[in-house]
């Protein structure tokens, strides 16, 4: 039921997990396999390793901010690490990264002599100004993912940025590249907060915001290219259950990564979006978990589609026994009251923003007439 294909290649099932630190040698890729992921994409390996910040990691309850910089294994060191990862079978997905085409290519073919069974380029990186100026040029991206494709016979697909001003160019770029799929979407550039006693903020630089904050971003930057491109999509930001899978799904990802839950849940998390999914799956008599890809599409209107008809927010179901006041306290326009646990919308007051129906929790509200 959740066997997938993915850029030709056959999947258990459609949760893979992010390039990063959580699969940054052989042993922490075969954890992530071993805690059932479909597949796992290593951290990103560059040509000239470079020596690791301190501190690169911050989290709270919503997200991560990292200013984490690629693998510290040298590409030669991989065909180890490969071997160790890919012991007892598995997919794994080589992340590369660099700023040239060439470098890209020799890379890629080094990966897939190692055995990699698929290349993701990553081609952006909010710590490094100049690679969010790459993320955002499509001929260049249309470069980088030729010369790799033109290298190797396994799949190749580019991780996209959001910090960029039309993500779904630079989709058509890879795509005219013969490029095998995209991957969106990277963490975006911030801070995650500051430290008001000391006056710090979080990690003392800009970096790459990732979790919770980003999942609207990037189910956004899914559906404008499964809008307008016809690739395969690998969606990631902020997943952290099954049912944020079935979100990134219904929005056009054929697959979804999952990164920072694993940091701030461990290796488990990965197993649980996979039972949830299952769970989900079968409730819904599903008998191939693709057939929800692009789902939510035919419901996602251009803001042009947005009605202006005088609709109003109407109560399901008068009595109200939760102890909770939302409606009535966060009503901007002062149209819902209770009176002995009934409650009454103002049709007067009530300008039909929604607002109520979003946030009851008991969904006893909608909008109508
Ligand atoms: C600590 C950390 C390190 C990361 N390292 C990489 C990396 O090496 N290469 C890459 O392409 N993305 C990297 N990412 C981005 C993730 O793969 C992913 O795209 C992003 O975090 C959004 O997904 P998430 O919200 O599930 O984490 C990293 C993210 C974090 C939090």
């Amino acid at each position: 039921m959740l066997k997938t294909n993915f850029l030709g290649i056959e999947l258990e099932n459609p949760i893979v997990v992010a390039a990063g630190p959580w699969n940054r040698d052989g042993a922490s890729i075969r954890a992530s396999l071993d805690s059932g992921a479909g597949a796992v994409v290593t951290e990103s390996i560059v040509s000239d390793t470079v020596m690791d910040v301190r501190p690169r990691i911050a989290a709270d309850e919503m997200g991560a901010q990292n200013i984490r910089l690629y693998s510290d294994i040298q590409i030669e060191g991989w065909e180890r690490e490969m071997r160790i990862a890919k012991a007892k079978g598995g997919v794994v997905i080589a992340s590369i990264s660099g700023h040239s085409p060439s470098e890209l290519a020799y890379m890629a073919s080094k990966m897939e002599k190692f055995g990699a069974d698929g290349i993701e380029l990553s081609v952006s990186n909010p710590a490094v100004e100049s690679l969010e100026v790459v993320a955002s040029d499509a001929n260049t991206i249309y470069d980088m993912t030729k010369a790799v494709v033109s290298a190797v016979k396994i799949p190749v697909t580019v991780k996209l940025s959001q910090n960029t001003t039309n993500i779904a160019k630079v989709a058509k770029a890879v795509k005219a590249a013969n490029g095998s799929g995209v991957t969106a979407i990277n963490t975006v550039r911030g801070i995650l907060g500051v430290d008001i006693e000391s006056a710090s903020p979080a990690l003392f630089t800009y970096g790459g915001i990732s979790g919770e904050y980003i999942r609207p971003l990037g189910l956004a930057s899914v559906a404008t290219i499964a809008q307008t491109v016809d690739i395969p999509i690998c969606g990631v930001g902020g997943v952290s259950t099954g049912r944020h899978a079935v979100e990134y799904m219904m929005l056009g990802a054929n697959v979804v990564q999952v990164g920072t839950s694993v940091i701030t849940e461990g290796y488990g998390i990965i197993r649980k979006i996979v039972q949830e999914l299952e769970v989900w799956a079968q409730n819904h008599n599903l008998k191939n978990i693709s057939d929800i890809r692009g789902a939510a599409l035919k419901n996602l209107k251009s803001f042009d589609e947005m009605k202006y008809e005088p609709s109003i927010s109407t109560v399901n179901s008068t009595l109200c026994t939760e102890n909770c006041s939302k409606c009535i306290d966060l009503c901007i326009y002062k149209a819902v009251t209770r009176t002995s646990g009934k409650i009454s919308i103002d049709k007067g007051k009530c300008t039909g923003c929604g607002l109520c129906v979003s946030i009851c929790p008991a969904n006893k509200l909608k909008l109508g007439w």
